[in-house]
C-alpha cells in the first residue's frame, strides 16, 4: 500500500506560471558514474499575473543532489531555500533576476530511462513529458519556454559526439583528456524538447535543399556496428521534409537536423529541437534484418518526428492536458504522409483495424478518457491510443469537413497566428474555424467526450415517391465519470449504388438538382434523417466511407448485401470493410454454434468472396492480402460484450483451416506465381507481392496436404530479404512440425544473436504462438542471453507479445497468465515505471470476460495495489482498474 496517494491534477485548475525563464545556460560534465549540472536561468516574473508582488520561486527537481544555488551571482545558504523530493523553493528579491543551480545526477543507475540516461556506453536524456525535472532544477511544465544553450564536457576517447539541441557553436579540448562542444537553440522551447547526447557514435551524413533554397545538414548518428542500416530513414526523412513543404508549406528552420539511435528506449522516437532520439527499432532498417512492416515503421516514425518541428515545436501545448494538440494533430500529418507514399487504401485499413482492436477497447475500459483529459495522476500514462490515433481522427474529420482546401487554410492559420506559443486545442480548432468562416462548437464534444460512439443507421426506398431516406440514431455509451453523453457530429462519407454496383447521382430533399455521386453527411442530432429524391431504383448505401468517423456503425445489410459490397463498391475500402463484416458475422454465429456444442459449417459466401478476389489479377494484390485476413482475436474480443476467448480461437482457427482446403488448388498457382525468385527490391510493389505471397504461405500451411511444409522450409532457408524469413518462421512456429520448427528457430537464433532488433522478433514469434505450453516458453526465454528485464524492446517483444497477442494463452482459466504478468510488472515498477504500467493495460480489460477469469484478473490487481511503494504510474491505472 502506499502510505501518500498521489495527486490528481484537474485541467480546470490550469494556471499560468508565477516566473518565466527568458534564457537557460547548461553546461554537463559528463563522468563515468556521475554527471555535474550546472544551469544558470535569466527569471523574470510574470507580471500579467501578479503585477508588483513576488511570490516564491517553486522549481520542479525529482531525484537530484543540490549542490550549490546562488542568486545573482550571490551564493545561497541552505537557511534561504527549501529543498524536498520534488522542489527547490526561493523567495527572489526582485522582478528579474539570474539563479545559478549546480546539482550532482546518476545517469547510470537511471533505469526509468527518464531524464539522463545511459545506453550502453552512450548517454542520452528523454524529457517529455517531466523528465527535465530529473536533469536540473527548473519549472518544468510546457508554456515556459526558454532559449537554450548547452556545452556537454566529456573524456574525448569514450565520448567523441558531444549533441544538443540547435547548431553548434562552439568546441575545444580541456587538459586530460577531455573536450567539449557548446549548442545554441536559438528557438525558444519547453524543457521537454531538450536533448543531449555523448557517445562514440558513427555519423550517415546527407543534406536536404529546402524550398527557399537553404541547405541543411542531415544527420543519423548510430553505434558503429549500425552504419549500414541507415538509408532507409535518411531517406524516409528526406521524403518527409520535401513532403511538409508540399502539402503544408512548412520549412525547416534549423541548419542541421539530426536523428540518433538509442537501443533503451521507452516509445518509438522523440521529437527534441534538432535532435530526435529515436528508438533504434524505428531508425535501423536493412532487408536482412527487418521485415516491410517494419520499414514502414521506419518511414512513418522518422516522419511523425520530422513534422512535430512544426507541430508541436514550433507551436507548442500550453499544459499536458493538450498532449492531442501536437500528437493526434501529427499522427494524422504523419498518416497522410504515408499514405501518399504507399497504397492509400492499404494505409488506411492498417491504420482502422488497430484502431477498432485497440483504441476502441480503451475506449471501452476502466481508463477510457477524452482526447483532452480533464484529469490525470501521472502524464506517463496518457500517451495512449485515445490521444494519439483516436486524436488523428478528430482531426481527420475536421479536414473531411473543411476538404482539403480549408483545411489548408486553416493550418496555415494556426501555424502563423501561435508560432513561437504554447497553445490550447482549442486554439488549433478556433484557426481552422477562422480561416473557413465555420463553427465548430458542437464539433468539439470529440474532445471532451470520451467513448466510442454507436451509429444506428437504416434505409428505407419509396418506390413511388422514388426516395431514399437515411435515418441515424447517434448514441455513445458510458465512461468513467461520464455517464450522459451530447450528440456529436459525426461526418459519414457515403454513395448509393444501384444494382450494377454503380454510384447513383445524389440529390438531398431540399437541393434544386442532383449533385456528385460522393457525399459526407454530417450527422449532428441524436436522430436524424436524410432524405435523397429522385432515386430511380432501390440501392444499397454505400456508407462511412474511408471510416470517416471514428465510430460503430451497423446498418441492416445481409450477407448478401455485404458479399455484394466486398465485390463491388467502387471505394475500395469500404470493399475491405464489407469483407470484414462478413467475416465477423459468420465468426460471431459460429462462436455461438461452438459454445452450444454443435457441429461448424461455413458461410459459403465467405468462400465466394475470397474465391473471387484470388481470381482476379486487376487487384492491389496488398488489397487481396488486407482482405484475405480474418478479423483478429482482439478484435472479437472487443466486439464481444463477454468473450469466450477459447471460443474465439478455436473457431477463428478452424475456420483459415476451412478456408485454405477450399482455396488450396486456387491459392497455390498464385503462391508460386509471387514467389518468382526476383532480387530484392523494397517498391510498393514488391512490398504489395510479399504481402500476398505470406498471407498464401500462412494459409497453405494449414492444409493436412502437407504439400506447404518443404517450400515454407525452403523460403525460410533460402529467403533474401527478411520479410520473407520471418514469415515462413511464423508459419513454421505455428505449426505442429516439431522438427523442422526446433530447426528454424535454433537457426535463426544462431544467425542474429548479435541483432537485438531481430533477436525482438525471435522472441515475438515464439511469446505470441497459440500452442499449448506458452507461458513456460516466454519463462524459459526470459533466461535466454539475450532477454534483459532493462531492456523495453525485450520486454514488450516477450512479456507485451505473450500477454497481448497470445490471448488463449495469456487468459488460461487457472490463471498462471495472469499471475505471470503481475509477477512481472511488480518485478519492473522499481525499476522502470512507465514500461510496468504500460504492461498492465491486458489485465485491465478484465470486463470483457466471464467471472472467474474476472476474478483472477481482479485478484491480480488486488495484489499489485497492495504492494509497498508503488509508482504513480502503476498505482493510477490499477487504481483505476478496480473501481
Ligand atoms: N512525443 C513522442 C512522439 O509522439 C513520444 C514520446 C513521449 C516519447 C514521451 C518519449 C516520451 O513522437
Ligand atoms: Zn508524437
Amino acid at each position: 500500500m502506499r502510505t501518500e496517494q498521489p495527486k490528481t491534477i484537474y485541467l480546470k485548475d490550469y494556471e499560468q506560471p508565477d516566473y518565466w525563464i527568458s534564457e537557460t545556460h547548461l553546461t554537463f560534465d559528463l563522468h563515468d558514474d556521475h554527471a555535474l549540472v550546472h544551469s544558470r536561468l535569466s527569471v523574470q516574473l510574470n507580471a500579467d499575473k501578479h503585477g508588483q508582488a513576488l511570490p516564491a520561486l517553486v522549481l520542479d527537481g525529482q531525484n537530484l543532489e543540490l549542490l550549490s544555488v546562488a542568486l545573482d551571482d550571490q551564493t545561497l545558504e541552505s537557511s534561504d531555500y527549501q529543498v524536498d523530493a520534488h522542489s527547490l523553493r526561493l523567495q527572489p528579491a526582485s522582478a528579474s533576476f539570474d539563479l545559478a543551480v549546480t546539482t550532482r545526477i546518476k545517469p547510470r543507475e537511471n533505469t526509468a530511462l527518464e531524464g539522463l540516461y545511459q545506453s550502453g556506453a552512450m548517454f542520452c536524456t528523454q524529457c517529455e513529458a517531466e523528465g527535465f525535472r530529473k536533469i536540473t532544477y527548473y519549472l518544468d511544465r510546457p508554456d515556459v519556454m526558454s532559449r537554450f544553450t548547452t556545452t556537454v564536457i566529456a573524456e574525448r576517447g569514450d565520448y567523441p559526439v558531444l549533441l544538443s539541441n540547435g547548431n553548434p557553436v562552439a568546441s575545444g579540448e580541456h587538459e586530460g583528456g577531455r573536450h567539449w562542444v557548446t549548442w545554441e537553440d536559438p528557438f525558444p522551447k519547453p524543457a521537454y524538447l531538450f536533448a543531449l547526447v555523448a557517445g562514440d557514435l558513427c555519423l550517415i551524413q546527407d543534406s536536404f535543399t529546402t524550398m527557399s533554397g537553404r541547405e541543411i545538414d542531415l544527420r543519423i548518428y548510430v553505434e558503429p556496428e549500425n552504419r549500414e542500416q541507415c538509408a532507409h530513414a535518411m531517406d524516409s526523412l528526406k521524403r518527409s521534409m520535401r513532403w511538409d513543404e508540399e502539402v503544408y508549406g512548412r520549412e525547416y528552420d534549423l541548419d542541421i537536423f539530426m536523428i540518433v539511435a538509442v537501443n533503451d528506449f521507452n516509445m518509438g522516437a522523440m521529437e527534441n529541437k534538432g535532435l530526435n532520439i529515436f528508438n533504434s527499432s524505428c531508425v535501423l532498417a536493412h532487408a536482412d534484418t527487418a521485415t516491410d512492416l517494419a520499414f514502414q515503421r521506419v518511414e512513418a516514425v522518422v516522419a511523425h518526428e520530422y513534422f512535430h518541428n512544426w507541430s508541436g515545436n514550433r507551436v507548442t501545448c500550453r499544459d499536458w492536458f493538450q498532449l492531442s494538440l501536437k500528437e493526434g494533430f501529427t499522427v494524422l500529418r504523419d498518416s497522410q504522409f504515408s499514405a501518399d507514399m504507399n497504397s492509400e487504401t492499404v494505409n488506411r485499413i492498417e491504420g482502422v483495424t488497430f484502431l477498432r482492436a485497440n483504441q476502441f477497447a480503451e475506449d471501452a475500459g476502466p481508463m477510457a478518457h477524452p482526447v483532452r483529459p480533464d484529469s490525470f495522476i501521472e502524464i506517463s500514462n496518457f500517451y495512449t491510443l485515445t490521444v494519439y490515433e483516436k486524436g488523428a481522427e478528430v482531426v481527420r474529420m475536421l479536414h473531411t469537413l473543411l476538404g482539403a482546401e480549408g483545411f489548408r487554410k486553416g493550418t496555415d492559420l494556426y501555424f502563423d497566428r501561435h508560432d513561437g506559443q504554447a497553445v490550447t486545442c482549442d486554439d488549433f480548432v478556433k484557426a481552422l474555424e477562422d480561416a473557413n468562416g465555420a463553427d465548430f462548437t458542437q464539433f468539439k464534444r470529440w474532445y471532451s467526450q470520451a467513448g466510442t460512439p454507436r451509429l444506428a443507421v437504416e434505409g428505407t426506398y419509396d418506390a413511388s415517391a422514388r426516395t431514399f431516406s437515411l435515418l441515424f440514431r447517434q448514441s455513445c455509451p458510458p465512461t468513467p465519470g461520464q455517464s450522459e453523453k451530447k450528440p456529436q457530429v459525426i461526418p459519414v462519407r457515403m454513395a448509393l449504388l444501384d444494382a450494377q454496383g454503380q454510384e447513383m447521382p445524389l440529390q438531398l430533399s431540399d437541393e434544386s438538382r442532383a449533385e456528385g455521386t460522393e457525399r459526407v453527411l454530417a450527422v449532428t442530432e441524436a436522430e436524424q434523417i436524410f432524405t435523397f429524391t429522385g432515386v430511380a431504383e432501390e440501392p444499397l448505401p454505400s456508407l462511412l466511407r474511408g471510416f470517416s468517423a471514428p465510430v460503430k456503425m451497423t446498418y441492416p445489410y445481409s450477407r448478401d448485401d455485404r458479399v455484394f459490397l466486398a465485390k463491388h463498391d467502387p471505394d475500395g475500402f469500404n470493399r475491405w470493410e464489407a469483407s470484414q463484416a462478413l467475416a465477423v458475422e459468420i465468426l460471431q454465429g459460429l462462436v455461438g454454434i461452438h459454445r452450444a456444442g454443435r457441429p461448424l459449417m461455413l458461410d459459403q459466401r465467405l468462400l465466394d468472396v475470397y474465391r473471387t478476389l484470388l481470381a482476379d489479377s486487376t487487384l492491389d494484390p496488398a488489397m487481396v492480402a488486407e482482405m484475405l485476413r480474418l478479423p483478429s482475436e482482439a478484435y472479437l474480443v472487443e466486439l464481444a460484450d463477454v468473450a469466450d476467448i477459447d471460443a474465439i480461437h478455436y473457431v477463428r482457427d478452424w475456420v483459415r483451416q476451412e478456408l485454405a482446403v477450399a482455396l488450396e488448388a486456387e491459392m497455390w498457382p498464385l503462391y508460386q506465381a509471387l514467389n518468382d525468385q526476383v532480387p530484392y527490391s523494397p517498391s510498393a510493389a514488391a512490398v504489395a507481392r510479399r504481402s500476398l505471397k505470406n498471407t498464401l504461405l500462412g494459409y497453405l500451411m494449414l492444409c493436412p496436404s502437407g504439400k506447404a511444409l518443404d517450400i515454407c522450409v525452403r523460403q525460410f532457408v533460402e529467403a533474401n530479404n527478411m520479410t520473407d524469413r520471418q514469415a515462413a518462421l511464423v508459419a513454421l512456429v505455428n505449426s505442429s512440425h516439431e522438427e523442422q520448427k526446433r530447426a528454424a528457430l535454433s537457426d535463426f537464433a544462431e544467425r542474429w544473436q548479435s541483432f537485438p532488433l531481430v533477436m525482438d522478433q525471435w522472441f515475438s514469434i515464439q511469446a505470441a504462438a497459440s500452442q499449448p505450453g506458452a507461458l513456460q516458453r516466454v519463462q524459459e526465454l526470459m533466461q535466454h542471453p539475450a532477454f534483459s528485464m532493462r531492456n523495453p524492446n525485450k520486454i514488450r517483444s516477450l512479456i507485451g507479445a505473450f500477454a497481448n497477442q497470445n490471448l488463449v494463452n495469456f487468459h488460461l482459466a487457472d490463471g498462471s497468465g495472469y499471475r505471470f504478468l503481475a509477477d512481472r510488472i511488480l518485478q519492473l515498477d522499481p525499476l522502470n515505471p512507465q514500461i510496468a504500467a504500460r504492461l498492465l493495460t491486458p489485465l485491465t480489460r478484465w470486463r470483457k470476460y466471464d467471472e472467474a477469469r474476472q476474478a483472477l484478473m481482479k485478484a491480480e490487481l488486488s495484489r499489485i495495489i497492495a504492494a509497498e511503494n508503488l509508482s504513480p504510474d502503476v498505482y493510477e491505472v490499477v487504481s483505476k482498474s478496480l473501481v
